[in-house]
């Protein structure tokens, strides 16, 4: 018989019909009953062993995380676990998996603990719903611009620029292994770069996104950034994903309205296809916020926090205003955060965006019109010659999970904001060929691909939603 899917067969329009069903142990009960499970779904399949009729030394190697594949009958389960279950006729062992050697045990094991052991923590439920969900998550970005009329543009990852002008690059150079990376008298070699020159590991697509824009009207990137960021945060990694879309005739208003248009559509795509590995993860934080003392909860679950983004506008409002905010908030009068607002012009930390978010407004919150000097070299300035077209949508539990603006398309005021910031101009003489040969409004924004799936599962650390992250001390392969 053919084989199928656990997913497929937990529907229960099988019945009646012998399936073949392969996939690895979560579980042995009573020398009887397996819990088989092969990543479709979290749900396992139950299967019910003959055992009098089965060699005892086959049903020895059954073990938790041993792969098997199993033929037999369909069946209405008599369990109150699970509407239908398999009747083995015949198993076959497919791998052993020695109980004494494998790291993964039987039960709820730490994130800590699965964390370093990350080669094998795709075998755990959590795990298995969370990069289904990523994976859904993706699919429903490549659907959500495909079906606006967007045009998928592949930036390169390899590229001679600073896109957010920050330094935060990783450099790129050819191995030699007859030769140190270092000239005698201590200095880098160059001749060991990309054929010649200086390259590094792109940061963000951007500006590559404009030239398309600009032709194509509509694009948006979807590729791995890297930034050598040495930061040891929950939020931060050196290699991430970015969507990037980037429009032609956009200004900030159409920028934002979009960017939330997609942030709901892409919430709900997951709500709508990964129910239950959502109601999964959701259970899962519930069990976890019951060891917390009760001020610490939080009030909604994680379904009711994302049905919440999706009915309700997110709050727009100006650096400004945020900041008077933040400055009569009880919070910075009784000296509650570490850093205080003095006054305007200073970048917002990470617990004045939360506070933001989850204290005054509570509900996702988008930032307008920041002070130039502490945005990029490519905001389009505002007519107070002090602020430009910035937007940062802010999530609670996350903080900042897009940034974006509308580009300064005037030659003469990005070349004179390049000059003040020290931007090198003839470094990026084709980014300025497209402010001196049919400029147009634009604008765009990047949206953190890991902080939107930490988002949707719930979980508190970005090392947890990407299958192998980079982060300081996490290369182990
Ligand atoms: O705010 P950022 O640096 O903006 C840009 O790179 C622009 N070029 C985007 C654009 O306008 N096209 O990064 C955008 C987003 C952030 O809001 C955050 O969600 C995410 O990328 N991000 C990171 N995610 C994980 N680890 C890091 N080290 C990140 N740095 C930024
Ligand atoms: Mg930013």
């Amino acid at each position: 018989s053919q084989r199928i899917k656990i997913k497929a067969l937990l529907t229960g329009e099988l019945t009646g019909k012998e399936v073949t069903v392969k996939g690895w142990v979560r579980a042995f009960r009573q020398n009887r009953f397996i819990a088989l499970n092969d990543g479709s779904t979290n749900n396992n399949i139950q299967i019910v062993v003959d055992f009098e009729n089965t060699d005892p030394a086959l049903l020895k190697r059954i073990t938790f995380g041993s792969a098997i594949s199993v033929v037999g009958e369909m069946v209405p389960s008599l369990g109150s676990g699970q509407k239908v279950e398999v009747n083995a006729k015949t198993i076959e062992i497919l791998g052993d998996c020695n109980p004494e050697e494998f790291p993964l045990q039987p039960k709820k094991q730490s994130l800590e603990f699965l964390r370093e052991n990350a080669h094998l923590r795709f075998r755990t439920s959590t795990f298995g719903s969370i990069f289904r969900l990523r994976n859904t998550l993706a699919f429903a970005v490549h659907k959500f611009f495909n079906d606006r009329g967007f045009v998928y543009l592949h930036t390169p990852i390899i590229t001679a620029s600073d896109a957010e002008g920050a330094g935060e690059m990783f450099r790129v150079t050819t191995f030699d292994p007859t030769k140190p990376p270092l000239t005698d008298t201590g200095e880098v070699d160059f001749k060991q770069d990309f054929f010649g020159k200086a390259t590094n590991l792109t940061v963000s697509g951007q500006l590559e996104g404009e030239l398309g824009a600009m032709a194509l009207s509509d694009i948006y990137t979807f590729g791995p950034t890297f930034r050598a960021e040495n930061s040891n945060t929950t939020r931060h990694l050196a290699e991430f994903w970015m969507i990037e879309p980037e429009m032609a005739f956009y200004d900030l208003n159409d920028n934002m309205d979009l960017a939330e248009e997609m942030l709901k559509y892409l919430i709900g795509y997951a709500l709508e296809h990964n129910r239950e590995d959502i109601e999964f993860l959701t259970q899962r934080l519930l069990e976890e916020e019951k060891q917390k003392p009760q001020a610490e909860r939080s009030e909604m679950t994680l379904l009711e926090k994302l049905q919440f983004c999706l009915d309700n506008d997110f709050q727009r409002l100006t650096y400004t205003e945020a900041i008077e905010i933040l400055k009569d908030s009880n919070h910075n009068k009784k000296k509650k955060f570490q850093y205080l607002i003095e006054g305007w012009g200073a970048d917002l930390q990470s617990e004045h965006e939360r506070y933001l978010v989850e204290k005054h407004f509570k509900k996702p919150v988008i930032l307008t019109d920041y002070p130039k000097d502490i945005k990029s070299f490519y905001m389009r300035l505002n007519e107070d010659g002090k602020t430009v077209r910035a937007m940062d949508i802010l999530f609670p539990g996350i903080g900042e999970i897009i940034g974006g603006s509308q580009r300064e398309e005037r030659y003469d005021k990005l070349t004179q904001r390049m000059d003040e910031m020290g931007v090198p101009k003839d470094e990026l003489w084709w980014y300025l060929d497209t402010r001196r040969f049919g400029a147009c409004e634009h604008a765009g924004f990047g949206l953190g691909f890991e902080r939107l799936v930490l988002f949707v599962t719930g979980m508190g650390n970005i090392r947890d939603v990407i299958p192998f992250p980079r982060a300081p001390k996490t290369a182990e392969f």
